[in-house]
Formats: structure tokens, sequence, C-alpha cells
């Protein structure tokens, strides 16, 4: 696990910028921007139908400067590359990090252990749009003949967040006649409400899991074959409602499903990483291969752009470079994503495990214990309704949060009908988007509350210190093609601070741990003489409850 690389903080370029941020710091957003007119254009940065405008940040064109330094002692052009051409570069696996071969849509050759890799990809891309044609038009039975009317996805972590968000957010161009759900958690509620309305001899299941191994998805998919051969009762009708997801071509065949029917994705697709592979295949039956190319088409844009773009107009750097700086210099804990859209209400979620998963990681390459900070916490909800609840804190709290508006001067919502039917909830929508990051960046002083004619003693309750970093992202609709855009620019986003801070983002060990314990655990929950119970106290009193109850139960 050998790396060149020097502990971040040893670097010239990092000790330039902790002496930058120390004259900077306290400079305000009002003073930058009376300073200087031309901010906004200064900090704004347009590429493929994407406006990035992060003049609303604590920063200065030698911030930036000092910045893309970091980045470029770091390595970044070279690893970018490293990532692009094939390279090995998730090293705790050994393992290649190519998704971006999964929407190639040049498909220029991407090599692998000597063979290109675009073959397959085309193939498995042509299998799932046959399958989804078939589906759809109701030319794929179920096992009594009737066409499917329902597909359940079931898979969780990488195998679940990308499709159900990308549902969520594409509804728009979505076969309204086809019900599609989700389930992921292990708690039963989850496969008991998506199924119990549902008619066993119409609904698909598609078992999504990259090593078929995941006790969530097994379970679910055991509970839900149960499921569906206690209505058809022949073992053969699996075939006609199963079909699987997976990487593991011997654990498909186990469960029965046909190997016709089963999807393959490689390992050098990352979970996480992997909605563009066959995993996207719910997404596809719902949008249809049309809008899922369209949305592929998407992605390559924004990876072509991260890949040639200079960092100074480069977005997902510019985004990458904006994170460490709060993160690193103002020790912000926490990065908020604001979209104001109702159809990317799952964006945060997405992009919690996207990132947190990537970054949330405390040793270097070499092993060596950080002695800087990692990845944010991420988190956020649809505007307006996060305005309701958490932007008091954001707002007049303590703690800084960054944040990133997302917006859209066109809704996605109530297409094809005439602007006046549609009502002006859009430019409701859009004139809280913009009054929040004005709001945020310049406050309210105590001299113009007390100009309002408010009472002394409530004076220091009504200000809005201001100087609350936003970066806004807009364009004109969310399209699938849109949604790819945005989706690579955060995952190039998540790339970068990756080299920066000397960390493996391809990964995910902090995950193993408790699915371990979890192993341990479960025989001692489940039986039926009293186990002899080895854990510390605090375990093995909690297990004890669970055990008293669950003999009642
Ligand atoms: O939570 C850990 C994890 O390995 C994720 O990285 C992954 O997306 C998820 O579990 C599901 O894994 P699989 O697709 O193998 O079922």
């Amino acid at each position: 696990m050998e790396s060149k690389q020097q502990p971040i903080t040893a670097l010239p370029a990092w000790q330039a910028l902790g002496k930058h941020f120390r004259k900077i710091k306290n400079v305000h957003l009002r003073d930058l921007f009376a300073d200087d007119p031309e901010r906004a254009a200064r900090f704004t940065v347009e590429a493929e139908g994407l406006r990035l405008d992060y003049s609303k940040n604590r920063i200065s064109g030698d911030t930036m400067k000092l910045l893309a330094a970091l980045a470029d002692a770091r390595g970044l052009v070279q690893a970018r590359a490293d990532m692009f051409s094939g390279k090995a570069i998730n090293r705790t696996e050994n393992r290649a990090v190519l998704h971006i071969a999964l929407r190639n849509r040049a498909n220029t050759p991407i090599m692998v252990n000597g063979c290109d890799i675009m073959p397959d990809v085309n193939r498995v891309l042509g299998q799932m749009a046959r399958f989804s044609e078939a589906v759809r038009s109701g030319v794929w039975k179920g096992f009594t003949g009737k066409p499917i009317r329902a597909i359940v996805n079931i898979g969780i972590g990488g195998s679940d967040l990308g499709p159900v968000m990308a549902y969520e957010a594409l509804k728009p161009y979505t076969q309204r006649d086809l019900i599609v759900r989700f389930v992921s958690n292990i708690d039963a509620t989850h496969i008991w409400e998506a199924t119990r309305d549902l008619a066993p001899d119409e609904t698909l299941f598609i078992v999504t899991s990259k090593t078929f191994t995941t006790q969530e998805t097994m379970t679910n998919a055991q509970t839900a074959r149960d499921w569906c051969l206690s209505a058809l009762k022949q073992e053969t009708a699996v075939a006609r409602h199963f079909v699987a997801v997976s990487t593991n071509a011997a654990a498909v065949q186990a469960f029965g499903i046909d190997p016709e029917n089963m999807f393959e994705f490689w390992d050098w697709v990352g979970g996480r990483y992997s909605l563009c592979s066959a995993v996207g295949l719910a997404l596809m039956l719902a949008i249809g291969p049309h809008h899922f190319l369209d949305m592929l088409e998407g992605f390559h844009a924004m990876d072509r752009h991260f890949l040639t773009a200079p960092p100074e107009r480069n977005l997902s750097v510019i985004l990458g470079l904006l994170g460490v700086w709060y993160n690193n210099f103002f020790n912000a804990q926490s990065h908020a994503i604001l979209p104001y859209d109702q159809y990317l209400s799952r964006f945060p979620a997405y992009l919690q495990q996207a990132d947190m998963e990537s970054n949330g990681k405390s040793v270097d390459r070499q092993g060596r214990r950080v002695t800087w900070q990692t990845g944010p916490v991420i988190w956020g909800e649809p505007g307006t309704n996060g305005q309701h609840a958490f932007y008091q804190l954001i707002h007049q709290g303590t703690k800084l949060i960054p944040a990133d508006f997302i917006g859209f001067c066109k809704a996605a919502n109530g297409m094809g009908l005439p602007r006046a039917s549609r009502g002006d909830h859009q430019a409701k929508l859009m004139a809280n988007f913009l009054a929040q990051t004005e709001a945020l960046a310049f406050g309210r002083t105590a001299d113009e509350v007390a100009a309002q004619g408010i009472p002394p003693e409530l004076v220091p309750h009504k200000v809005f210190a201001g100087n609350r970093p936003t970066s806004t992202i807009m364009a004109e609709q969310l399209t699938p093609a849109m949604l790819g855009k945005l989706i690579a620019l955060y995952e190039h986003k998540i790339f970068t601070q990756g080299v920066i801070w000397d960390i493996f983002s391809f990964d995910q060990w902090g995950v193993q741990l408790g699915k371990e314990l979890a192993g341990r655990i479960l025989p001692e929950l489940t039986a039926v003489a009293e186990p002899e119970l080895k854990h510390d106290s605090s375990t093995n009193a909690l297990i004890r409850m669970f055990r008293r109850y669950r003999c009642q139960d």
C-alpha cells in the first residue's frame, strides 16, 4: 500500500492556506460583494447546462488559487487520469474504479487487465433494454400468462438508493401504469407494505445485489419468493417473476433465477456508483431505455467535463475545493444538500451514501491515522420543507453549515399542461430558493432590525449575522440528462476530496464489523435454550430484554 504522499499538513500549499485563512476568516460576504461589483460573474461557472454560482462563499480569488494549488500538490490530474484509464485505484480491494465506463457513450475502448470492457457494458445495456421493452409492452408474461403490472426492486445501499432516488427524480418520465417499488430494510414492514396490495402473478421482483450475499437483500428476496410461490404454487414460477442484478452468477442460479435473466455487472463498479449499470434496471423499466440512455449521456457529458476542464472552470473540482475549505479550515462538521425540487427528495439520502461511505475514513493511503478532517456529514431535505424545520439553525445557530442549493427554472411537474393551469408554484418555489441564499449571505444587522421599530430587547433575537456560505446550482429543468449530470458532478466532487485527503474513497471496510457482530448475535436472540452471553454488560442485558419479550410474542 505504498504512497509517496506527505501528510497533507506538511505541504506548503496547506500551510499557505492556513495563513490565508487567518486573514480572511472574519471577512463578511457583505464586504466581499460591496468591494467587487463583478463578484458574481467572477465566481460563476457554467458547463453542460449547469450553472454553479459560488460567489456566496467565504472566498477570494486567492482562496481558490491556493486550494487549486493544494489539489495540484496532491496530484489530482494524475489521479483522475488513473481512474479514467482503469488503474486499480481501489487498492485495498485491488480493483479498478470504472463507473465512468458504464456511461462511456463515446464508446472509446477502456481496458481492464488488457481487455476492452466496453463490449460487455454495451451487451448488458442491450439486454436491459430488450427486457425493459418486453415488460413495458406486456410481451413478457408472468407464470399465469398475465402481463407484469408491478416491479419490486429488492436491494440495499448502492443497490437501492440510486434506483429509488432516480425513480423519484424522473417520475414525470415513468410509465405511470407500471407500479414500481423499492424494498431495502430487513424490517419486514418494508416488504410487507410493498407487496400487500400486489398480485403475485402480475409482480416482477428484481433482486439487486452485487455480492448476492447481503443479509437484508437475501432475506427479503426469500420472503418475496415464499410470497410468490404461496400463490403460484410451482417452483418454475420463480423464473417468470424474479430476475437478478449481480456479479455473483453461482449464487443467483442457486436462488432459482434463470441465468438468462441475470443482468451482470462487474467488480470494477462500486455499489454506490452503480446506478448506470444493471443496478439501474428498475429505473429503466420505469422510464424506458430511451430516457435511461439520455441519463447516461448526461453522466458522460459531466465525466468529460471533469476530465478536461481546467480547475478554475471545473464544476466538480470547485465544489470539492470549497468543501475542503470549510471542512479543514473553518472546521465545518457537515454539509447540507438542499434541492428545491420535490422530485429530488431522495437526492440528499443518495449523496449521503455516495459521500459518507466514500470519504468517511480516518487513515491515509499508507494506513497512518490522519491528523486532518476527512468527509463531512452530508444531510438535507428538499426546499421549501426544510425552511420550516432546520433552517433556523443554519441562519442563527452556532454552527457553520455550508449548503448547496439546487434549483430549476422550469418545473418538471405538469409538463405538457399550459402554464396558466399550473399556477405560480414554480415562481414561489424559486423565490424562496433565491431568498434563502441571499438571507444566509447578507443577514440583517442590528441597525436594520432597530430601524424597523423593533423593541430593543428583541433586537438581538431578530439579528441575522449572515456570512453563511452557500453554492447555487441552477439549470433549466430536471430531465434524465440533467439528473445524470448532477449525479456525476457530485461523484467527481467526492473523488476530488478523497485525493486531497489522501484516503481511499472506493472501499467501505467500516460497514463490516457491525455485519459480523450481528451474525454472532442473531443465534443468541433466537436460541431456544438460554445462551451463555459473552458481550459487555450493556449488550448482554439488552439481548436478555429482547429474549424476554420474544417469548411472549
Ligand atoms: O453497506 C455496505 C454495502 O456493501 C454497500 O457498499 C453496498 O452498496 C451495499 O452494502 C449493498 O451491497 P450488495 O449490492 O452486495 O448487496
